[in-house]
């Protein structure tokens, strides 16, 4: 009996369910890159059965949170993107501390783009910046909230465009994206995996990428200048999603994770369904737990004091 005792809890366990928890709306990007990826690790994961929680709100900290408190098991694991680089600064009494989640990998990493209602009366990004001139305080820009990734792009757009709008938050920008195209908010910046089929489809316009050189792939932002050319001298903001662990899993749970998760990456329907929306899946060296871990704190000093600078405090 006692041997049995002894014996470590494989993990996973056969027959297992994972939660994989998404602090916003479904359908949105976060929502996207976690169900894609959900499909590439059930197999590394033994075949094991992944439902997705989508705890939205609160721009990622319900859900984030949520994730902080579940058992350290390994069953319980949370996808989420620059929020959790953004939120410390934003929120003063934040209900997780970022350097305590166990760190099962970095994923991929997201351009944005700035997008417009149908009937927006601007066929370029300058004239998107002479109409927004124009409307100053009538402007209604979309985000998903204070730590969310429209929420960061907006933020540096408005900074740059010296400008304030009223900003309308969403519990995600799947939402955001529908109030978009109906014309009930006039423009947001967004990720790829959100925009591109509603670009093409010709449902919104789109105006300019916030990377640094222009996006060859999807084809339809081939044309679209970067804000940096635009200029908005050095405006570089990339949505990056981590995979993360409640404090206390177990390292050998963790590390079995991380193993599952680069085995996802290199999955070539992952690969090819992120690179098709713009998205890059980040590499074996990027995606192990350590640099995972290095690479989120570089992001809190990054962005804490871009946000401090800004003055916008969620609570
Ligand atoms: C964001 O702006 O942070 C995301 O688009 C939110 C989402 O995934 O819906």
């Amino acid at each position: 009996v006692l041997a049995l005792g002894a014996q470590a809890q494989a993990f996973p366990a056969p027959g297992k369910t994972f939660t994989l928890i998404v602090p916003f709306s479904a359908g949105g990007p976060t929502d996207k890159v976690a169900r894609d990826l959900a499909e590439a690790l059930r197999k590394p994961l033994g075949g094991a059965t992944i439902v997705i929680d989508n705890a939205a709100g609160a721009g990622s900290t319900i859900g984030t949170a949520k994730a902080f408190r579940a058992p350290p098991d390994g069953y319980t694991l949370l996808v989420t993107h620059v929020g959790m680089a953004t939120t410390p600064a934003l929120y003063r009494k934040l209900p997780y501390v970022v350097d305590e989640f166990e760190f099962a990998g970095l994923i991929n990493e997201v351009p944005m783009v700035v997008v417009g209602k149908p009937t927006l009366e601007a066929n370029n990004f300058k004239e998107l910046t002479a109409w927004i001139a124009q409307n100053k305080g009538k402007v209604n820009m979309a985000n998903a909230g204070l730590g969310s990734a429209s929420h960061l792009c907006g933020l540096m757009l408005q900074q740059a465009l010296k400008t304030e709008m009223t900003t309308v938050p969403y519990k995600g920008t799947a939402p955001a994206m529908t109030d978009l195209m109906g014309g009930q908010v006039d423009f947001m910046c967004d990720q790829t995996t959100n925009t591109t089929s509603q670009v093409e489809g010709k449902k919104i316009k789109a105006y300019a990428v916030s990377t640094p050189k222009r996006l060859t792939q999807p084809a339809v932002y081939k044309d679209l200048p970067t804000l940096d050319e635009a200029g908005l001298k050095g405006f570089n903001v990339s949505i990056w999603h981590g995979l993360y662990a409640p404090k206390g899993t177990p390292a050998a749970v963790v590390k079995t994770l991380n193993d599952a998760l680069k085995v996802a990456l290199k999955d070539p329907d992952f690969i090819k369904k992120e690179e098709g929306l713009g998205a890059i899946v980040v590499n074996d060296a990027r995606a192990n737990s350590a640099e995972h871990k290095k690479f989120v704190q570089a992001e809190v000093a990054k962005w804490g004091p871009v946000i401090k600078a800004a003055g916008q405090y969620a609570d």
